[in-house]
């Protein structure tokens, strides 16, 4: 990815500290992030530093080759164990999290530098994997589409590239000029904030819509076809996506709109029969009843848009059954959600 002219991964690891840019300051300030323990490199993924199912899953898997590099020879497999279980206990619902300590964990118990050389292979083959996503993809997308996108699923919730951005990337690249209507995706507006600040950085034509008006633009013939990422995708082909996803995946049938799902197969739970299986995330009614945004003088501030005496709640995800579901496009191919399993 390109800020400010200059090549950036959203996260990597040099020795033993895990480099990071900071999502909570953008797109109001670019800032990078370093934590040099894996006690703080959870911190990071709890508190959304770092988002979205492939930067959590390789976030991961640093965390715990940082926690291999800090176990005590004495207390190797049980320090090991307990940094495992800690890390996998940050965010439930990103499958890429899972897979990435699993695989981690196993090399770390071989050695250290063995789980270190792992991480950096997941950080890689997730950059690779979303960059074919991207070239298989874009076959999907005519030109001048009008794509309309939930949440933030680009470069910012991976190493690199992104998932369902990523197609449009390249479509963008063969001078298709797509054209991209951002779901702002509340509550904690990932598409205002993170997709929309990734189009314009990329010169790619978009506008900012509220999460309500999607099926007004649908209705109205505006959007040929509709992208998202995934967080989990259960093996019958069902998938969990930022809350809304569904909503989404509903009108767009209505409307005879074809209905995309972007991710790397690492992100497929195949002991994940359906996703009535998949753990769905219950975050903080903070998200709901406060906003953080800068004021006119250009201060991060946090303010309350609710009323003050209600609570609120705040699933973070939901689960857009497959059928709703027009193709899934990974790194191995594009697949009819019911025909996941001839990947396996
Ligand atoms: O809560 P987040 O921001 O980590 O949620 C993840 C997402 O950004 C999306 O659901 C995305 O489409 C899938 S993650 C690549």
């Amino acid at each position: 990815m390109r800020v400010n002219d200059k090549n950036y991964r959203t996260v990597w690891m040099q020795e033993n500290t895990v480099f990071l840019i900071n999502q909570n300051l953008l797109p109001f300030r670019f800032e990078l992030f370093e934590s040099s323990d894996w006690e703080t490199s959870c911190m990071v993924i709890q508190t959304m530093i770092v988002r979205g199912a492939g930067a959590i899953g390789a976030t991961a898997g640093f965390a715990m080759a940082q926690a291999a590099l800090q176990a005590p020879e004495a207390d190797y497999i049980n320090y090991l164990l307990e940094a495992k279980t800690a890390i996998e206990a940050t965010r439930p619902t990103a499958q890429n999290l899972f897979a990435a300590t699993a695989r981690v964990h196993a090399k770390a118990l071989i050695s250290r530098d063995e789980a270190v050389n792992e991480a950096q292979q997941i950080a890689q083959e997730d950059l690779d994997a979303c960059m074919t996503i991207g070239k298989l993809g874009n076959t999907l997308i005519p030109d001048q589409a009008r794509i309309e996108t939930h949440c933030n699923a680009g470069w910012l919730a991976f190493v690199d590239h992104g998932s369902a951005l990523s197609p449009i990337y390249e479509a963008a690249k063969q001078g298709k000029k797509p054209f991209v209507l951002v779901d702002e995706t509340r509550p904690r507006s990932q598409g205002a904030r993170l997709t929309a600040w990734e189009l314009f950085n990329e010169h790619i034509q978009h506008r900012i819509i509220a999460d309500n008006a999607g099926a007004h633009y649908m209705s109205h013939g505006m959007v040929d076809l509709m992208i998202v990422g995934a967080d989990r995708i259960a093996a019958n082909g069902d998938v969990a996506n930022k809350i809304g996803t569904l909503e989404k995946a509903i009108v767009a049938k209505e409307y005879g709109i074809p209905f995309y799902v972007a991710a790397p197969s690492m992100t497929i739970d195949w002991l994940c029969a359906t996703g009535v299986d998949i753990p769905i995330e219950e975050r903080s009614e903070e998200e709901v009843l406060f906003q953080t945004g800068i004021n006119k003088s250009g201060e991060l501030t946090t303010i309350q848009v609710a009323s003050p005496e209600s609570e609120a709640w705040n699933p973070a995800f939901d689960v857009t059954p497959a059928h709703l579901i027009h193709a899934i496009i990974t790194e191995k191919g594009i697949f009819k959600p019911s025909e996941l399993n001839r990947m396996q």
